[in-house]
């Protein structure tokens, strides 16, 4: 008749259960994405847990809600609240469930700073990244390149530069090539010197590339991003201040979520997302110019239709890209009316379009 009776929860058993809730998709728990707005218990032990989500993706919600019911259990009574949200496609206010924007410090003389990013690796974001920006840079705007990725640099080889930067009043003087400004790990690191660096050491060198360079005065400096939408990445979009993302898929890949991935890795942080962009989109033969569906060509729009993200270009497979990449002479400078390199083009008006920027 007398059960043992349960002693109620106290706030912080409840909070520590709660971080054991990955946010789906990350590796980081929903606790510390600010997604708990609030956690109460009444005097007879019932637990309330109020929730808020700002995100694209209708199943997330429920997702989430099904895991805090499951590792809340063990507490008897829980009344969820739930809350979501979309996310806004232009304003930078700072909402609740996202990491306010204003802690990511500008730099001073550069307008915008735009980042490349893509759920996997291989899917062409350097590539895109370096002729987006002289694609931009032929538009007559003042273009940096940021090389993010520490571990595969690929963008000096891409953009033929080579040599050390120089140091000027303590920061670091880009190196340039086809007027634009260029920064890379690359240019700082012997070729075989192995790159050892974890997580904060890697954050701390993507500061100094951002803040510690003399980009002087730039329309838009463009970032290519590490392969993957994990916390490294996460954290490094929040160091810099993004004003917005732009996502690399191929085709096939928007079909197994990478582009939702991307997508939810800037919206965690409130940066906007100025698009996506599909490469390897259809095959264009060199000889004939015959165009060749080779990984069923479309996803990319429909995905971002689905997602409801501005849609900003295809990018052919053209033999020629690689050719010119690994030259070190981007397409859109080598042969600048070619049909790959309109196709940049596009792209790049479509992005400082979403940027606001005159072309
Ligand atoms: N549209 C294209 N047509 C032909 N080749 C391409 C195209 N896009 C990229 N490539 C080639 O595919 C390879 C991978 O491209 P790239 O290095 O840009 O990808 P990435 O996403 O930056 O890779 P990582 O994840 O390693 O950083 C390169 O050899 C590049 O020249
Ligand atoms: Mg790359």
């Amino acid at each position: 008749m007398f059960g043992k009776v349960r002693q109620p929860p106290t706030e912080e058993q409840i909070r520590e259960a709660l971080k054991q809730v990955k946010f789906p998709g990350f590796s980081r728990d929903i606790i510390s994405f600010g997604i708990v707005k609030s956690v109460a218990v009444a005097g007879n032990g019932d637990v309330t847990v109020a929730l808020h989500i700002v995100t694209r993706d209708t199943n997330i919600p429920a997702q989430v809600e099904r895991e805090v019911t499951g590792a809340l259990k063990q507490f008897g009574k829980i009344n969820i609240e739930m809350t979501a949200q979309q996310p806004p496609q232009s304003g930078q206010m700072p909402m609740a469930g996202q990491t306010a924007a204003p802690a990511r410090p500008g730099i001073p003389g550069v307008k915008s700073i735009v980042a490349v990013a893509s759920g996997k690796g291989g899917v062409g974001k350097s590539t895109v990244a370096v002729n987006l920006a002289c694609a931009m840079n032929q538009i007559g705007k003042r273009i940096g390149l940021m090389d993010a990725d520490i571990y595969g640099p690929s963008v000096p080889k891409m953009m033929g530069a080579s040599g050390q930067p120089t140091i000027t009043d303590e920061k670091l003087d880009p190196v340039e090539n086809f007027g634009l400004k260029m920064m890379s790990m690359a240019l700082l690191l012997d070729s075989s010197a192995p790159v050892i660096w974890r997580g904060p050491m890697i954050m701390k060198a993507i500061q100094q590339f951002t803040l510690a360079v003399n980009w002087g005065e730039l329309d838009t400096l463009v970032v290519d991003m590490p392969p993957g939408t994990g916390d490294a990445q996460l954290s490094l979009v929040q160091t810099i201040a993004l004003d917005g993302g732009v996502i690399v898929t191929t085709p096939q890949d928007v079909a197994l979520e990478v582009a939702r991935r991307g997508i939810a890795m800037f919206e965690k942080v409130n940066v906007k997302i100025l698009g996506i962009v599909e490469n390897m989109s259809y095959y264009v033969c060199p000889h004939c110019h015959e165009h060749d569906d080779v990984f069923g060509h479309g996803g990319g729009k429909r995905e971002a239709e689905r997602m409801e993200v501005p849609f900003l270009g295809e990018i052919p497979l053209f033999t020629e890209i690689r050719i010119c990449g690994d030259k070190g002479l981007p397409v859109v400078i080598a042969a600048p009316d070619s049909v790959p390199a309109q196709a940049f083009h596009r792209c790049a008006e479509a992005v400082l379009k979403q940027l606001n920027q005159t072309l």
